[in-house]
């Protein structure tokens, strides 16, 4: 190609050029070792001593315009390749945010946390204990010796001799008592799971939850007891409740008595909830035995005690009208939904 073309054809070609691609073929195709001003150099071998410089000093001036030429585009097209692309990556700030949804509290927890806050207010302490346990606080300590009958009332997960999976949250009262004695006045309420071998059906439940409360003092009577339980049910089931002793049998008290709470859906005058009797059973209570506060190194024998036992499916069944235990433990998101509280 001559000069003249060069410089013609090689702005024409810099100036068509869209993309950095292209601009970038027609570099090599002018400027590289192997472009048309390199070849056109080879011209230089049929001219006279006296051309050549002049046409030496011509090429140069073409190399220079076009590289120039060249430089320009590319600022150019850069500059167009960046708009697109800060245009492409735009974060449109009126659209919509994604959607958070927010967790439902199981119906146990939520029952659990209002007990355990009952008894706060009343100046409890919220205890805790493993749900592997030694037989020795989980039954012996509780006043149920190997091979006592009483053992028969709680099927028992064994995982050897001496070690089980809990079956009552007394086991934790019985480890609260040994690492307190002789300290009064002691006020725990006691949370957790427990397990017991059962089948599993609407109202049984191989695994469940109690909640137990413990209090070891001066003085301490079975009206006590009443007074405290009284307003326990006042607050999980309405100011009108009244609660009612009925004689039961637990080795760790003595006497012991199961509870009733006049029933909240037909206030005691009958209806399905209640078995058409007026009240519900609610918990298991009694003074503490003595050998339990003994053993535990309450030594004291003027010291007395009282204790009381609930499960938390089924005062949470009550109140929410839940007929399957099954559901507190199947995970179904749209029974957990209800539980939703909006704040
Ligand atoms: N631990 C008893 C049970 O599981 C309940 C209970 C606790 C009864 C405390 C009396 C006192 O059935």
């Amino acid at each position: 190609m001559e000069l003249k073309d060069i410089i013609v054809n090689g702005l024409e070609a810099i100036n068509k050029a869209e993309t950095l691609e292209q601009l970038n073929e027609v570099r090599i195709a002018y400027l590289s070792k192997k472009g048309h001003l390199t070849s056109v150099m080879g011209q230089m071998r049929n001219l006279s001593n006296e051309e050549r410089p002049m046409f030496g000093k011509k090429v140069n001036e073409v190399k220079e315009k076009i590289e120039s030429a060249y430089q320009q585009k590319v600022s150019e097209l850069e500059a167009i390749r960046l708009e697109r692309k800060m245009k492409e990556d735009a974060i449109d700030i009126t659209l919509p945010g994604p959607e958070f949804t927010i967790g439902a509290q199981n119906p146990l927890i939520i029952i659990q946390r209002e007990i355990e806050d009952v008894f706060r207010e009343m100046g409890y302490q919220v205890v805790e204990g493993d749900e592997i346990e030694l037989d020795l606080y989980n039954f012996e300590r509780a006043n149920i010796p190997q091979d006592h009958p009483a053992r028969e009332m709680q099927d028992t997960f064994y995982i050897d001799e001496h070690t089980l999976l809990r079956t009552h949250t007394t086991a934790i009262q019985t480890r609260a008592l040994e690492e307190n004695a002789p300290h009064i006045p002691l006020k725990v309420i006691c949370p957790g799971k427990v397990y017991r071998r059962d089948d599993d059906d609407a109202t049984h439940s191989h695994q469940f939850v109690q909640t137990e409360g413990l209090v070891v003092g001066h003085n301490i009577t079975l009206s006590d007891l009443k007074g405290t339980l009284s307003l326990f049910a006042k607050r999980m089931f309405g100011d009108d409740r009244v609660i009612r002793f009925r004689p039961s049998y637990f080795q760790f008290t003595e006497p012991s008595v199961e509870v009733d709470v006049s029933c909240h859906i037909c206030n005691g005058k009958g209806c399905n909830v209640c078995k058409h009797t007026g009240w519900i059973e609610i918990l298991g209570a009694g003074m503490v035995h003595p050998h339990v506060l003994r053993d535990a190194g309450y030594t004291d024998p003027t010291l007395t005690g009282f204790a009381f036992g609930a499960g938390v499916e089924r005062i949470a069944m009550l109140k929410y009208g839940i007929e399957d235990i099954r559901s507190f433990y199947t995970n179904d998101k749209r029974f957990i939904e209800q539980f939703k509280r909006y704040e």
